[in-house]
């Protein structure tokens, strides 16, 4: 893995470790069977099954894939349980290769928002069967207090929409109504799904993370032809961070859907 991947991955981990909704991770693991395999989409260094192995048996099986065989090698030293496995898999050409049927179960977590509809359709074949949890799906771009100017938020959102949008690898992304989309899908194959807003609210504790979202978003607009002052406004988010004033939130939702006959969920 490249070592701006695992940092950003590293200090997003502490904040989605806060921010998921607990009681539909404890819902999708009271679903599973004892050889239900747990398999986790776009695993990257294994933060969801970290997160989610409070809540699974020591034995449940599980499957961490990725396409990428460094991000694979980094989970794999992070994560040595003999029960977690580990298999490397691009998933927007291979989706069919997935195990499937009633003995396995999907999450993800951080990577529904590179999906195109054309994925979650597929996906959703897939999907219906299973209990299913993908959390931290981002819905929308970041809000800072204090606020930009008007001009710079509706530059940086335009900006940060479209880049959402584009093509992840998996064709054009849903992006940001990725997690709504995917809801519908599956409501309409007969699931019981439950969205629930799971939002980061990053404030100085979380300086690594907010200056790495400062730079991702300063780094990317300045090689973009644009009005805007990228800099200044780098600049000033940054002296804000420093003096411990600057707060932000990130939408992001959560997802649980239970396929037909398994119960469904509560709230
Ligand atoms: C934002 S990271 C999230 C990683 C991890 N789930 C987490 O919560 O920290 C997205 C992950 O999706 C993986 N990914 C992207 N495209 C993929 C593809 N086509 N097939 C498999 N994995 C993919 C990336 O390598 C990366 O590890």
């Amino acid at each position: 893995m490249n070592r701006s991947a695992e940092t950003w991955l590293r200090a997003r981990e502490l904040a989605d470790t806060r921010s998921r909704n607990e009681l539909l991770a404890r819902q999708f693991c009271q679903h599973l069977r004892p050889d239900t395999t747990v398999i986790d989409l776009g695993c990257g260094g294994a933060a969801n099954l970290r997160y989610l192995s409070r809540f699974l048996r020591v034995e449940q099986p599980c499957l961490g894939i990725d396409h990428d065989p460094d991000i694979l090698a980094c989970a794999a030293e992070h994560l040595r349980t003999p029960s977690v496995q580990f298999r490397r898999l691009d998933l927007a050409r291979h989706l069919s290769h997935l195990p499937r049927g009633p003995q396995t179960a999907f999450t993800a977590s951080a990577f529904l928002d590179l999906a195109s509809q054309d994925f979650l359709i597929r996906f959703v074949e897939l999907a219906r069967e299973t209990p299913l949890l993908i959390a931290m799906t981002a819905s929308g771009t970041p809000r800072w207090d204090p606020v930009e100017t008007e001009f710079e938020t509706t530059a940086i959102d335009e900006f940060l929409s479209a880049h959402r949008r584009s093509d992840h690898g998996f064709g054009p992304s849903v992006g940001y109504d990725a997690a709504d989309r995917l809801s519908e899908l599956l409501s309409a194959a007969g699931c019981s799904v439950t969205t629930v807003q799971t939002d980061w609210n990053l404030d100085f504790r979380d300086a690594t993370l907010i200056r790495l979202l400062i730079d991702g978003i300063a780094n990317r607009l300045a090689s973009l032809k644009c009005d805007l002052d990228i800099n200044r406004w780098r600049e000033r988010r940054l002296q804000l961070l420093a003096d411990a004033v600057l707060v932000c939130t990130v939408p992001h939702r959560d997802l649980l859907s239970i396929p037909p006959g398994r119960g469904g969920t509560e709230q």
